[in-house]
């Protein structure tokens, strides 16, 4: 890009100054802060997946359906991703966002609709208080459609991104599957959902930040995927809402975080729920997350299983493509609206459509 004289990505703008105060578009309201000391620490179930195709996968099966229900997030050990998918995928990111920013600022878009972008913030056309983040959002599946646009700096950028990407689309199919059984659905039900199918990646950069108290590195939102399988490195800062209540969740090494995204939701009628997160930043450490939002394609139409509408519990949304999904998600402010509600069908103005 040229004619870009001021930083722009956020890392660079905290390495080049010494920033001891929160310029002002980053302070949120009082009433939207973090309250950092209200926040307690929780675990949410961790499942083994080693025998998943073993004889004891109906138990296995259980205790996913009971995590989704009863806390829309839960962790998976023995996942099948190898270690070394997963450390090169955390270096060469990390590598990724140590370069100039000029080198960055090539991807740079502010553009949602770009199936490539680097950016800031979360996204700069919407909102009116600023996230302390950098992130490159990238589309992974079909992969040949899209791994031509990757960053080839790191060089071994698109390699290691391509083998997590595959890997964790992996991963994200088994659970899909094991989610399908577990409402009682064909284990193939939702998949089958999906249209062509649809994969996004986030690599997360939360710099360290002088007044975390203050600021957020994503505010409370839900996510816009079927299942979101989260990888990020050793230092905290996702939080989760339960029962009203803040609760931290602190990494542990080799295990995914994985959560119900909105799709999921509409799928099994509101039996599991897309619950509210966000990220925190601290002063002393910059952190690392890498979201893979495994999502349908835009043409799929999303609605609520059959199976899953009864005369004691109608249908709570109607039928819509997932590109309408996606155009009302990124137009409104993250944390500002919840998305799925235009998709109701108690609300009125829906019944022209
Ligand atoms: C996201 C997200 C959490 C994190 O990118 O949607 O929720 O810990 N990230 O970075
Ligand atoms: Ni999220």
């Amino acid at each position: 890009m040229t004619g870009i004289s001021k930083t722009v990505m956020l890392r660079d703008l905290v390495s080049s100054n010494k920033i001891h105060e929160l310029p002002s578009h980053y302070i949120r309201p009082i009433t939207q802060r973090p309250n950092l000391q209200d926040v307690s620490r929780d675990s949410i179930p961790l499942i083994d997946l080693h025998d998943l195709y073993g004889p004891t996968r109906s138990h296995i099966v259980q205790k996913i359906g009971r995590a989704c229900r009863d806390y829309g997030f839960f962790q998976v050990k023995n996942h099948g991703v190898p270690e070394s998918t997963i450390a090169n995928m955390i270096h060469t990111a990390r590598d990724y966002f140590r370069l100039p920013e000029e080198e960055r600022l090539k991807s740079y878009s502010d553009d949602p609709t770009k199936t490539t972008r680097a950016g800031t913030s979360f996204n700069v056309r919407k909102e009116t208080v600023a996230n302390w983040r950098d992130f490159l959002r990238l589309h992974c599946y079909p992969l040949q459609d899209y791994i031509h646009e990757w960053p080839t700096n790191p060089a071994s950028f698109r390699d290691h991104a391509a083998e997590y990407c595959r890997s964790a689309r992996w991963l994200a199919l088994e659970l899909i599957e094991a989610i399908s059984e577990s409402l009682g659905l064909d284990r193939d039900y939702i998949s089958r959902q999906l249209g062509k199918h649809g994969q996004h990646m986030a690599l997360n950069y939360y710099p360290p930040c002088p007044q975390p108290d203050l600021t957020y590195g994503l505010p409370g939102h839900k996510d816009l995927s079927l299942i979101t399988v989260l990888l990020q490195d050793e230092v905290p800062g996702l939080q989760v809402l339960r029962n009203g209540h803040w609760f931290a969740v602190d990494p542990v090494p080799n295990t995914f975080i994985i959560n119900i995204g909105d799709q999921m939701q509409v799928l099994s009628n509101d039996r599991y729920k897309s619950v509210l997160h966000r990220a925190v930043v601290n002063c002393e450490k910059d952190r690392l997350s890498i979201p893979t939002f495994y999502v349908p394609s835009p043409d799929a139409v999303i609605g609520p299983a059959p199976a899953l509408v009864t005369d004691d519990e109608p249908a709570v949304y109607r039928n819509f493509t997932y590109g309408e999904y996606y155009d009302k998600f990124w137009s409104i402010e993250l944390a500002k609206e919840d998305c799925l509600d235009m998709f109701k069908t108690s609300d009125l103005s829906n019944s022209a459509i």
